[in-house]
């Protein structure tokens, strides 16, 4: 079920999620409907709070594949990336905003098994900009100059 996307201004954008502690059948239908949700609209990733759900969840579609990251936690940042960005929750806009070139993340999967993951160039920026959105975080406060995008 596509679920309708919270904008900026809407609380529940700053809030700091809370950490998924169940792994059950209600977090198996949010992630499905995040998917779709996030393919409806061509994004690169969605977080929970987006549809809003204030929890540690998080989806990204890009050219290595799509992926769900639960209670992702950064484990190193590396190097450099400067680059324009959006945000489905913030229409019509984009910013230039600087983020780490590499990070690796360890997270959990919608069954609570533990993995972890190394991400760079765009990858790395669309796991940068989701994870912000766990702790209330929108990359408009960090874009030197958000404009009205093309
Ligand atoms: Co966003």
């Amino acid at each position: 079920m596509i679920r309708e996307i919270v904008q900026v201004g809407d609380p529940v954008l700053r809030k700091k999620c809370e950490k998924v502690t169940r792994f059950d059948g209600e977090l198996a239908a949010l992630l499905d409907d995040m998917k779709e949700t996030l393919k409806a609209a061509e994004g690169a990733g969605l977080a929970a709070p987006q549809v809003g759900i204030p929890i540690r969840a998080v989806v990204v579609d890009v050219d290595e594949g799509y992926f769900e990251f639960i209670n992702p936690v950064f484990v190193w940042q590396k190097g450099e990336q400067t680059g324009a960005e959006g945000c489905l929750s913030v229409r019509g806009k984009a910013g230039t905003v600087t983020r780490p070139e590499k990070v690796r993340i360890v997270f959990q999967d919608r069954k609570g098994d533990r993995y972890a993951l190394v991400a760079r160039g765009f990858f790395a920026r669309a796991v940068c900009h989701e994870l912000d959105h766990l702790d209330g975080i929108l990359y408009t406060d960090k874009a030197k100059n958000v404009r009205d995008a093309d």
